[in-house]
């Protein structure tokens, strides 16, 4: 856990454009920048930045957040990793409660300079070893292309490495992989003879590396333990190569070799990367998901490849979401992605990946494969095999599809398959219960409210909070923001602090969808100060509305005490002024 007190200190000590400028080049507009968006494709600028709000906003696509947002979009880093990276930048050490794992990270700075310095090492090795260019050369790949992943060669040689590493003998050798002590305590070289691929975190320090024999030869590629840098089931390899080409395609495409990613980019498909010789994990997904609203897994054609489709599919369902879209593209049985694109084209392969089938034809289609249909227990089971993957989806209307799928192939309706299921039936035709039917009713004037607090927080101090409903997500928000700001647990005005001080928080989408909102509807300060102040007015009047109908009622009802008829005609007085 990082404190709150830190993320607050270190939002006041960097400054937002300078931040962003490290990455896109910024223009000043008044009293603000812009720049082409990072997150979509476009030709005019509508991707702009506030030095006042510490806030970035598009107005194409709605992206929008803090200097910690930016970069765990632009860098698809999750939260801690982004505080980490901006500290970093500004040379502010992170505190944290001691964890194993902060005391690992502590550790990591040598081991990755080490890293950094074999990589060094290997790429030199290869200039100078003809076999291996030829090597590399003979599977179709250019210097530049060698050059851009960082490609190197491990001499034959059991202590290569100590070319480089005074202390060769240091436990860190052995901590990064890099270095074998075997029983009798002599240590050598992980990697020898091997054409060697640096594997990059996604900020671009090299964690580990995956060495290939040149030909034939046993094991054909020897990667990386695990080490304190690297996890097999979080990384993914030619990330930062591949950054740039996913933002702009919108489309990660994910293959499982390392050849398979280098070969792709020679050939122009530059938004590739591969998992690391393990299945694809739900960490993963979730990492692809925030680079692009599209992954499309393509794996060999063979039964293996299939197998690994199948398991990318059960990482992604509790990842996807109804915004995104996962889809798998399955190659003839003979071929790799590598092999595919070298004989078929570039271009055959990028209408294959933008046709890809989606995970619910995916799923259907072996599921009704796994049943024999034709009978009622095929069917019956066909329901039963649903059930995981059904409950595990986290993208609800495409469940929703999903289930009339299943219904329709079990021979039920939809609501019989969710009953089945455990799933919550649809309401169909019967009223919501009231709690329910309150919260969907439009908050109308919350909203607005929220709207107009979010351009200028401070407005929240002036809010009479006892009429304001929280029966509405915004109401809630409203309230909790004008409680924020009370406590001073807020500075007035930075917009970037208050996203970051509700990350998390159950009031974090209504926020997060109206900052969107209300920094696209441009209107001056007079202006939105007036709808604030109307917003108010009507809030009373509502109140007076309210208190009114309960007098009347109790009028109606012949219940009326002497008091309260004269506090309704008050009332009524006050509200025809
Ligand atoms: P493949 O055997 O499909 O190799 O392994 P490839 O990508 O087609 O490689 P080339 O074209 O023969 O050079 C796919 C991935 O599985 C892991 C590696 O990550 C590899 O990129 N793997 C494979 C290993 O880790 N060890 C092995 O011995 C083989
Ligand atoms: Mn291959």
């Amino acid at each position: 856990m990082i404190p709150e007190s830190f993320i607050q200190e270190l939002l006041a000590r960097v400054d937002i454009v300078d931040v962003i400028e490290r990455y896109v080049p910024l223009r000043k507009a008044g009293a603000n920048y812009q720049a082409c968006c990072p997150f979509h494709t476009e030709k005019t600028p509508s991707f702009t930045v506030s030095p006042s709000k510490q806030f970035y906003h598009c107005f194409g696509c709605g992206a929008h957040g803090s200097a910690i947002g930016f970069i765990m979009q632009y860098c698809g880093l999750g939260f801690v990793e982004a505080v980490e990276e901006l500290a970093g930048q500004i040379g502010l050490p992170v505190p944290r409660e001691v964890s194993a794992r902060s005391q690992e990270k502590s550790r990591q700075q040598p081991l990755t300079e080490r890293m950094a310095r074999a990589a060094r090492f290997y790429r030199e090795q290869l200039k100078a070893s003809p076999k291996a260019i030829d090597y590399l050369k003979g599977r179709g790949l250019t210097g530049e292309i060698a050059a851009k992943y960082g490609l190197g060669y491990a001499p034959d040689d059991w202590q290569g490495l100590a070319r480089v590493f005074d202390d060769y003998a240091d436990a860190a050798m052995v901590e990064c992989g890099l270095v074998i002590e075997n029983e009798q305590g002599r240590r050598y070289d992980r990697f020898r003879d091997r054409i060697m691929f640096p594997i990059q975190d996604g900020r671009g320090n090299v964690i580990g590396f995956g060495g290939r024999v040149l030909g034939q030869g046993e094991p054909k590629y020897l990667n990386s333990p695990e080490t304190p840098l690297f996890r097999k089931g979080e990384e993914l390899y030619g990330l930062p190569q591949a950054r740039a080409a996913i933002r702009a395609e919108n489309r990660v495409i994910v293959v499982e070799g390392y050849m398979d990613v280098v070969a792709l980019a020679q050939f122009g498909v530059a938004n590739a990367v591969a998992t690391l010789g393990t299945a694809t994990t739900p960490v993963h997904v979730r990492k692809l998901l925030r680079l692009a609203d599209s992954v499309v897994f393509c794996f060999d054609g063979d039964a293996a490849g299939r197998k690994a489709a199948w398991r990318a599919l059960e990482a992604s369902l509790e990842a996807l979401g109804d915004d995104k879209l996962v889809g798998f593209l399955f190659l003839p049985a003979e071929h790799d992605p590598d092999s595919f694109v070298r004989t078929e084209g570039a271009e055959a392969f990028r209408r294959l990946a933008a046709q890809p089938t989606t995970l619910a034809e995916f799923l259907m289609r072996e599921l009704k494969s796994a049943s024999d249909l034709s009978t009622a227990e095929g069917r019956a089971r066909l329901v039963h095999e649903a059930k995981p993957y059904l409950t595990r989806l986290a993208a609800p209307l495409l469940r929703l599809q999903l289930v009339r799928a299943v219904a329709e192939a079990a021979a039920l309706s939809p609501s019989e398959v969710e009953a089945q299921l455990g799933l919550k039936p649809m309401p169909r035709g019967r009223p919501a219960p009231p709690k329910a039917r309150q919260r969907l009713a439009p908050a109308a004037l919350e909203r607005t409210l929220l709207l107009t607090v979010l351009r200028r927080p401070e407005r929240a101090a002036r809010l009479p909070l006892e009429l304001v409903s929280r029966d509405s997500a915004e109401g809630e928000a409203l309230c909790a923001i004008a409680a924020a700001i009370e406590q001073a647990a807020l500075p007035a005005g930075n917009l970037g602090l208050l996203l970051e001080h509700f990350r998390g928080s159950p009031h974090e989408p209504i926020i997060a969808l109206l900052v969107a909102e209300s920094e696209s509807t441009a209107s001056d300060e007079g202006e939105l100060e007036a709808v604030f102040a109307d917003a108010v007015e009507q809030l009373r009047r509502r109140d007076l509305s309210r208190q009114i109908g309960l007098l009347n009622a109790k009028a109606r009802a012949g219940t009326l005490s002497r008091e309260e008829r004269q506090r309704l005609a008050e009332l009524l007085a006050l509200k025809s002024a």
